[in-house]
């Protein structure tokens, strides 16, 4: 069977892991692996990764030393000619030209909605792999770049704090999620940071004044709160200028953390999540499955149809909201 696999969408730390256990899995039961360039864009140009010997095959060196590296070795993009019927008849045409039985899309619900509207006009296996920092699908505990992002955010709150402590300052970081606060409230729960902004709970400026007012009672000389950059209310700089409006009492200054947190080194849990789930993809496929995501729930590997894996917002636990109030106190 000749597999093709490549990442697509916003890149996260792990996806080179991912890519790796793909080959390696595939090639270890006897099959071959196409590395597809630049995702949708790049399969529609037939784009296909050359190996050390100038052939389209990955092979074991095509892979060697990549699982500690961010970034993607087979580089991502975002295409609007996929979208397009028109697009995915002609990737369709490609994948049979190029006789791919199967394909293993690393990425996120983007990913996915391009993964199940190719299906309609291919009848090739697909088996994706959760890439993203967001972790905002549904069907695995957490997605590959997730941990990493957190981790990255985290070293830079701390750092923060230095500073914002030393000034007697607060401090608003945005960081990644367009429509989801889970890196916001891990970061904020690991960090130690008093406030987090997200989009899936409510966020009241006012009730925030009123925090604040408390703080100083309390003598706290500086605060950091975390903003997910989807937050209903707008991102740092809105929430900023917000709070001084409503009486904020503290100096505050702004940092969004943007890509940054988008690579980096994938930390380990990255790495052995990358591993598991992209061997797990390979058998899946190899078993005859098709149109799902491999995930990882409550330590099981498990596999979900695409079209679950976007059709809702992920919610984030309530138990880890109470967590960062309490911490917080
Ligand atoms: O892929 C997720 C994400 O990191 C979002 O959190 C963010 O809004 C978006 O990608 C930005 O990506 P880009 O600048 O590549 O379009």
């Amino acid at each position: 069977m000749r597999i093709g696999v490549f990442t697509s969408g916003g890149d996260a730390p792990g996806m080179n892991a991912c890519i790796r256990a793909v080959v390696r899995s595939a090639l270890a039961a006897g099959h071959e692996v196409a590395g597809i360039s630049r995702g949708y864009s790049g399969l529609l140009a037939e784009d296909f990764l050359r190996s050390e010997d100038g052939g389209r095959r990955m092979t074991l060196r095509s892979v060697s030393d990549i699982a500690r590296r961010g970034g993607t070795i087979l580089h991502t993009s975002r295409s609007q000619e996929f979208r397009t019927e028109a697009g995915l008849r002609k990737a369709a045409d490609i994948l049979r030209k190029h006789e791919i039985d199967a394909l293993i899309p690393i990425g996120g619900d983007g990913t996915f909605r391009g993964a199940a509207a190719l299906a309609r006009f291919w009848d090739g296996r697909i088996v994706g792999c959760p890439g993203t920092i967001d972790n905002d699908l549904l069907g695995t505990d957490y997605t590959i770049g997730f941990a990493t992002a957190v981790q990255t955010a985290v070293d830079a709150v701390d750092k923060l704090r230095d500073t914002a402590d030393a000034h007697e300052r607060m401090f608003l970081v945005e960081v990644m999620g367009r429509h989801c606060g889970s890196i916001a409230l891990f970061c904020a729960i690991a960090s130690g940071a008093e406030i987090a902004a997200i989009p899936e709970t409510p966020t009241r400026t006012d009730e925030i004044v009123r925090l604040l007012h408390e703080f100083v009672q309390r003598r706290k000389t500086s605060v950091m709160m975390i903003v997910a950059e989807g937050d209903e209310q707008g991102g740092a700089v809105e929430l900023q200028r917000q709070l001084q409006e409503l009486g904020c009492p503290y100096e505050t200054r702004v940092l969004a953390l943007g890509h940054l947190q988008r690579g980096g080194s994938p930390v380990f849990s990255d790495r052995i999540l990358a591993s598991r789930l992209g061997d797990f993809a390979v058998r899946a496929v190899l078993e005859g499955r098709t149109g799902v995501m491999a995930g990882e729930i409550g330590g099981r590997l498990v596999l979900t149809p695409f079209e679950e894996t976007y059709a809702a917002h992920r919610q984030v636990d309530p138990e880890d909201m109470r967590l960062l109030q309490i911490m917080a106190t």
